[in-house]
């Protein structure tokens, strides 16, 4: 009698065969499925095992942690716990820093470079941002979601400002904006938190602003200059920011602003005296090129996503990929039905002796 084991043989390997109708390489094939075909299930398998990565999972997204709120963060920075922060630009990146308990997610502008291939982060639109906040947002369950403001959308008037920041809570479902500029930004802050929408402010090396900085330079290296950088953190403060990026400033610099604001510094470049850190997520994973000298890389993911990309495509070369397991069973009964609707019923498989036989 025909085994099962037999029948999916020459299924795989018809199936196989047709598909690339060379007889070279159906006989390497025999072999492989030969090898393979013994694990491959005719039952039905589990549902847990059968996923396709387009159909929507009933499961929840990950473990669901407390909200954070700003009040939250309030509590944070009054027991002088270190807040963290990381930008995220799509739902799986979203989904990753919040389930890695990270108390605040950024849709930062820098998607522009990291994501999205631009030379600087000015070139990317207030559409183009909406749409990634929205995918962050789609990952996110506990994190505090704060969105950049891209330039040209928040500088001609409060106005401006205003609309661009309902845009980004309505539409991209972001808690809070962030947007580059010290105190000659305080009036159009003030508007915007006067009608509830909560800032984070950003001074010292404002991306936005490099081409008029010069570049990616560190700001405040000088005493004149880090002044003006004290004074920009105060007037944020007073014009209702939860919160301050500073972005590039010297450690002593930082410090002192930390200690001199009654709310949080987040820190990028500026030590460990501000009251949070926030990070390029691709910077400190190690998939976007070289990385400043303030950012550490945990982990270099470019160089692992490679080598398991050349390994994927050797075994497609090989054959070794797809293997039995990737395969999908059919009903021993619909099995026999088909290969006789095929012509394939009065095949026996050859012995093994008269295989030696024929190629003798
Ligand atoms: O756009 C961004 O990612 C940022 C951080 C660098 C703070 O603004």
């Amino acid at each position: 009698m025909r085994s099962s084991v037999a029948l999916l043989a020459r299924t795989r390997l018809l199936g196989l065969a047709m598909a690339r109708s060379a007889q070279p390489v159906r006989m390497a094939l025999q072999s492989h499925i030969n090898q393979h075909i013994s694990s491959c299930p005719t039952d039905t398998p589990s549902e847990s095992r059968r996923h396709y990565s387009s159909r929507p999972s009933d499961q929840p997204i990950h473990h669901i942690r407390a909200k954070v709120t700003l009040a939250t963060l309030r509590k944070l920075y009054k027991r002088g716990e270190p807040i963290t922060m990381l930008t995220a630009h799509d739902f799986p990146t979203g989904t990753l820093v919040d389930k890695a308990g990270m108390d605040m997610t950024l849709v930062g502008d820098s998607l522009a470079m990291v994501a999205l291939g631009y030379s600087s982060t000015s070139e990317i639109t207030l559409d183009e941002m909406l749409h990634h906040c929205r995918a962050v947002a789609r990952g996110t369950r506990s994190s505090f979601l704060v969105a950049d403001m891209p330039f040209g959308t928040y500088e001609t008037s409060p106005e401006q400002a205003i609309n661009t920041a309902v845009r980004l809570m309505k539409e991209g479902k972001a808690e809070a904006v962030k947007l580059e500029g010290g105190k000659e930004m305080a009036p159009t802050i003030a508007r915007l938190t006067q009608v509830g929408i909560p800032v984070l402010g950003h001074i010292g090396l404002t991306p936005q602003r490099q081409a008029s900085l010069g570049g990616f330079k560190v700001q405040g290296k000088t005493a004149a200059k880090a002044k003006g950088i004290i004074e920009d953190a105060q007037a944020l403060q007073d014009a209702g920011c939860f919160a301050v990026v500073l972005e590039a400033v010297p450690e002593p610099v930082a410090t002192h602003v930390t200690n001199i604001l009654n709310i949080p510094t987040i820190g990028i470049g500026a030590g460990v005296g501000c009251s949070g850190q926030v990070l390029v997520q691709q910077d400190m994973l190690g998939l976007y090129g070289r990385v400043p000298k303030f950012c550490k890389t945990y982990r270099s993911l470019a160089d692992e996503i490679v080598g398991a990309l050349k390994e994927y495509s050797a075994e497609v070369k090989s054959g070794a990929f797809p293997a039995a397991e990737h395969c999908y069973p059919m009903p021993q009964e619909e099995l026999n039905r088909f290969m006789r609707m095929i012509g394939q019923d009065e095949q026996e498989e050859e012995p093994e002796s008269d295989k030696h036989k024929a190629s003798a």
